[in-house]
Parts: C-alpha cells; structure tokens; sequence
C-alpha cells in the first residue's frame, strides 16, 4: 500500500518536523516503499483518500500533530497510522497532566506549580517556595518557550514569554544535575542516553544548532540506575496511555535521584536525533527503525 509521511503542520516545531518528515520519507524511499509527503499546513486531510493512502507515518511534532488532533481526524477516516492514539498523544503533549498522573503513581518528578494566563500569581512567593524554576509552557516541545528563572523579576519575564505559547504555563523546581532520555520501541526501553551541554540546559539551540552538545549512549550510570531508569520511564509510557514508539525525557540530580520530565510521543526522527541514536545502539539502522515503526500500523 501506499503511504503517507505527515510532516511540517503548523506549531512552533514545524521546522523540526520537516526535517523529521524528510529524513523517514528518504529512509521509506530508499527501503522501497511507495511513499509520498504529506504537508497538513498545505494540503487539506481528506486529500489523503484521493490519493490512494493506505497506511500514515506521523512525524508532525507538537499541537495539531502530536496531541490527538491529527489521529482524531486520521481514527474518523480510517487510515491506519504509526505511534500513540488519541488519548495517549493528548495527555504526553500536557506536561501538567503528565506529571499530575506521575504523582498520582508515585512515580519521581520534580515538585511543581502551574500558572494559567489571566490568573493572579505572585512570583515572590514561588521563587521564596522552590528556589530557581524551569518555566516551560505546558503543551509545546524541542523546548520552546522555556527558560529558567532565579528570582521573582526573572520569573515574570519568564512567564510573559511562555504565555505569547501557551496558557497554561508549568513551573518546576529546578534540578541541578544531568539529562537522560529513554527511547521506547515497540513499548519497551532502549539504551538510555545522556545529553550533556555547557548551556544552562538542553534547549533548542543545544538540541539543533550547537555543536558543544555531546552525546553519551549508553550513558555512562550503573547497571542498577539504567535498569530502574528504563523501568520507570516504561511505566510512565504506558502509564499517559502511550505506544508503539516515543521517548521519555528525565534527569538526575547530584544525589542520584531521578526525577520524570515528560513523555514524547512523536520525537526528533532525524538521523542525528536521540531515538535513531538509541536504535542504532541496538543493531537497527535509521532504516530499519523507520520499517519498524511503520509495521506498527499492520
Ligand atoms: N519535541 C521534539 C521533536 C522531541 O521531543 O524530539
Ligand atoms: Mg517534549
């Protein structure tokens, strides 16, 4: 059959998307199988049936692509599509959800607060609770948005700009330490990996653009702390209703405690992002990890 890479959309991650969508097509192509690229910014869905699609390989990364929108519309055409359904990409795309259900099943994250646009706030006051904040609007990725306030004057303009993405805006305390992700295919753990950056934390320049991010795969913990990284971070998949394939983001503090960040549903699929890196690690190409998680839709 034929099939279908969404990608580009219309968030803040379109230019991420692109070059996730180019990167799976080209894989797709090169392994044989009848593709075409599919711009929901574009092209209206329904086109997608008078094009003969069978089969949908989503690679669309934030609001409209990855929250249950598109699958919404895809599960109401009938069109088989890769990766989480509905519910499962709504609430990994809510991060103050993720974390209420991650408390709520005594899985580790970090303590937090939310601060909804319109409503009355008192910076002073959270900066005296938690020390320094990550301010990260609640329904964006690749870090858009986010900063890190240590006082009260940082945290306003902080949230000012985090409110021009979202209205929902989740404080976290601030965790001094290392960044970890969990790689998940076919809903198991793969190698975890550490980012390391000279940044003040893995954001969208270090993610993109830098060339001082390193990267450490397997990352460099104890058998022990991988195994129970991996058990948690499968927990926490499975747990927001998540499937197939994703990633589970989650740091390390300086005592050795792990603290849960957030569930991807759709991640960075370029040949350089953390899943290929994490597959690759497992004996599959980038190729082989794209059939992979295409067949997922049989
Ligand atoms: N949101 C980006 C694409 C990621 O998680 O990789
Ligand atoms: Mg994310």
């Amino acid at each position: 059959g034929k099939v279908a890479v969404l990608l580009g959309g219309n968030s803040a991650e379109r230019e991420v998307s692109l070059n996730s969508g180019s990167a799976i097509l080209n894989a797709l192509l090169a392994n044989g199988v009848d593709a075409i690229a599919f711009d929901p910014k574009e092209q209206e869905l329904t086109e997608l049936k008078t094009l003969g699609i069978d089969r949908v390989f989503i690679a669309l990364h934030g609001r409209g692509g990855e929250d249950g929108t598109i699958q919404g519309a895809l599960e109401f055409m009938g069109l088989p599509y890769t990766g989480s359904g509905v519910l499962g990409s709504a609430l990994a795309m809510d991060k103050v959800r993720c974390k209420q259900l991650f408390v709520a099943n005594d899985l580790p994250t970090a303590k937090f607060t939310t601060v909804k646009k319109g409503e009355d706030f008192n910076t002073e006051a959270i900066i005296a609770e938690f020390g320094a904040v990550m301010v990260k609007p609640s329904h964006e990725g690749s870090s858009i948005g986010m900063a890190k306030a240590n006082s009260a004057e940082e945290l306003n303009s902080a949230l000012e700009n985090a409110f021009t993405f979202d209205d929902e805006v989740l404080l976290e305390q601030w965790i001094t330490g290392s960044e970890y992700t969990v790689s998940m295919l076919n809903d198991q753990a793969l190698s975890v990996i550490e980012m390391r950056t000279p940044r003040g934390f893995y954001d969208y320049e270090a993610k993109y653009k830098s060339t001082t991010t390193s990267y450490h795969c397997p990352a460099d913990l104890a058998p022990s702390e991988t195994e129970y990284l991996q058990r948690i971070a499968t927990q926490a998949f499975a747990l927001v209703g998540a499937k197939d394939w994703g990633r589970v983001d989650a740091m390390r503090d300086e005592n050795g405690q792990f603290y849960l960040l957030e569930v991807n549903t759709v991640p960075g699929m370029t040949e350089k992002s953390l899943v290929p890196m994490a597959a690759k690690d497992s004996g599959r190409s980038f190729g082989e990890l794209v059939l992979e998680i295409l067949d997922s839709t049989l």
